[in-house]
C-alpha cells in the first residue's frame, strides 16, 4: 500500500482553521496541537477515513481512539455520562481528562474508531487551536497522537513532520502543546476507573469525585506498546459471540462467511464482503461493523476467508486472530 502525499505544515491562523476543516471534510489526515500532546485527526464517522489514520501511523493493531469534541453539549450526542462523569466534565473539561463512557444510541463515530466496543473515548481539549479547528469542522474528530507507531508523543510540529511527512495532508503548527503529555483516561463505565495516568493528576479527579479511583487491572494502554495477550484479559476488546474459523476457504453447513475479494466460496446463507475488489483500507473500515452483523444472524460459526498480511492487513489479522481466541 503506497501512501505518498504532500504534506503541507501552515501556521495557525484563520485560513488554517478553514483549510484543516475542509480537509477533514474531504476525508482528509490533518495534525493539530492540543493541550497535551499534537494530534493526528480524521472525520470520526468517516470509517475510510480512520482507516487511513490508521494506516499513517503503521501500527499493526487497531487500538480504540479518543473522539474530541469542542465542549460538553457535542460530547453527550456521542456518550452516557453518570453521576460521576457529570462531576468530572464539569470540573476539568476543557482539559487533559479523557473520559470512556457507554456510547450513546446513535453515535455516529465509525466502528473502526471504537475498536467495534461499546464505549467510547471521549475528550474536549483546552487549546485554542484545537477548539477553532473541531467548531470550525462541526463533527467529532478522532485523533491518536501524530507520531509513528513505536515512537514517543510529539510536543512540536516538527516532531510530525519527522514522524508522518508523506502520509498525512496537513499539519497545522501551533507552536509548543503546553502541557506536554497525553490526557488522563478515567473510564466511567462503573465504578470509575484510571487506565492512563497523564496531565490530570490522580488526586484532582479523586477530589472531584470525593473517593480514589479503582485501579484498572494491568493492561496495555499505551498505543505504542506490544500488548500482553492473555486472550480475553483486556476489557477492551470487541468479541463476537459466535467462534471464528480463520483462514476460511470454504463454507461448512450453518456457518456464515465473512468474505475477502472477488472470489467467495458459495454456500453461505449469510455473507458480507470485507472489500470485493481487495482493498485493505476498506476492508479495515468495514471490519467490526461486518462481524457485528455476522455475530447476529446466529450461525454455528464464522468462517473468515484470508487477508493478506500487508499494509493494515497486519492489524486486520491481529483482531481477528484475537476475535477467534478461545475465552476464559
Ligand atoms: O492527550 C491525548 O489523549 C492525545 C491527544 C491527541 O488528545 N491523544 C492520545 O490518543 O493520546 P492515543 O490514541 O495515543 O491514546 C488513546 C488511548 C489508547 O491507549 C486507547 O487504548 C485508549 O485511549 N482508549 C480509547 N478508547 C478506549 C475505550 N473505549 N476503552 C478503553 N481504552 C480506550
Ligand atoms: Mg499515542
Amino acid at each position: 500500500m503506497a501512501i505518498e502525499l504532500t504534506t503541507r505544515v501552515i501556521k495557525a491562523d484563520a485560513a488554517a482553521i478553514d483549510a484543516a476543516a475542509g480537509c477533514l471534510a474531504r476525508g482528509g489526515l490533518v495534525a493539530f496541537p492540543t493541550e497535551t500532546v499534537y494530534g493526528l485527526g480524521a472525520d470520526a464517522a468517516d470509517g475510510i477515513a480512520v482507516a487511513r489514520l490508521y494506516a499513517a501511523k503503521g501500527r499493526p493493531a487497531f487500538n480504540p481512539l479518543i473522539a474530541h469534541v469542542p465542549d460538553l453539549a457535542a460530547a453527550r450526542r456521542l456518550a452516557r455520562f453518570d453521576p460521576a462523569a457529570e462531576r468530572l466534565a464539569a470540573a476539568l473539561w476543557p482539559g487533559p481528562l479523557t473520559l470512556v463512557l457507554p456510547k450513546a444510541e446513535g453515535c455516529p463515530v465509525a466502528e473502526l474508531a471504537t475498536g467495534g466496543l461499546d464505549s467510547i473515548a471521549v475528550r474536549v481539549p483546552d487549546h485554542a487551536v484545537a477548539r477553532d479547528i473541531l467548531v470550525a469542522f462541526g463533527r467529532p474528530v478522532v485523533a491518536p497522537s501524530a507520531n509513528r507507531s513505536g515512537h514517543v508523543s510529539p510536543t512540536a510540529a516538527q516532531h510530525v513532520l519527522a514522524d508522518l511527512r508523506g502520509r498525512i495532508d496537513l499539519i497545522v503548527d501551533g507552536g509548543a502543546t503546553p502541557v506536554g503529555v497525553e490526557s488522563t483516561i478515567v473510564a466511567c463505565l462503573g465504578a470509575p476507573t484510571l487506565l492512563r495516568p497523564g496531565g490530570v493528576p490522580r488526586a484532582a479527579i479523586e477530589r472531584v469525585l470525593g473517593h480514589a479511583l479503582s485501579e484498572a487491572p494491568h493492561q496495555d494502554l499505551t498505543d505504542e506498546g506490544e500488548a500482553p495477550l492473555a486472550p480475553g484479559q483486556l476489557a477492551s476488546h470487541y468479541a463476537p459471540r459466535s467462534p471464528l474459523r480463520l483462514d476460511a476457504r470454504n463454507v461448512a453447513a450453518g456457518e456464515a462467511l465473512l468474505a475477502f475479494g472477488p472470489k467467495p466460496p458459495g454456500g453461505a446463507a449469510h455473507m458480507l464482503n470485507l472489500s470485493a475488489h481487495g482493498d485493505l483500507i476498506e476492508a479495515a473500515a468495514n471490519l467490526f461493523s461486518h462481524l457485528r452483523a455476522l455475530d447476529a444472524v446466529g450461525a454455528s460459526a464464522i468462517a473468515v476467508m484470508p487477508v493478506p498480511h500487508e499494509g493494515l492487513g497486519e492489524a486486520i489479522n491481529d483482531r481477528l486472530r484475537r476475535a477467534a481466541a478461545p475465552r476464559p
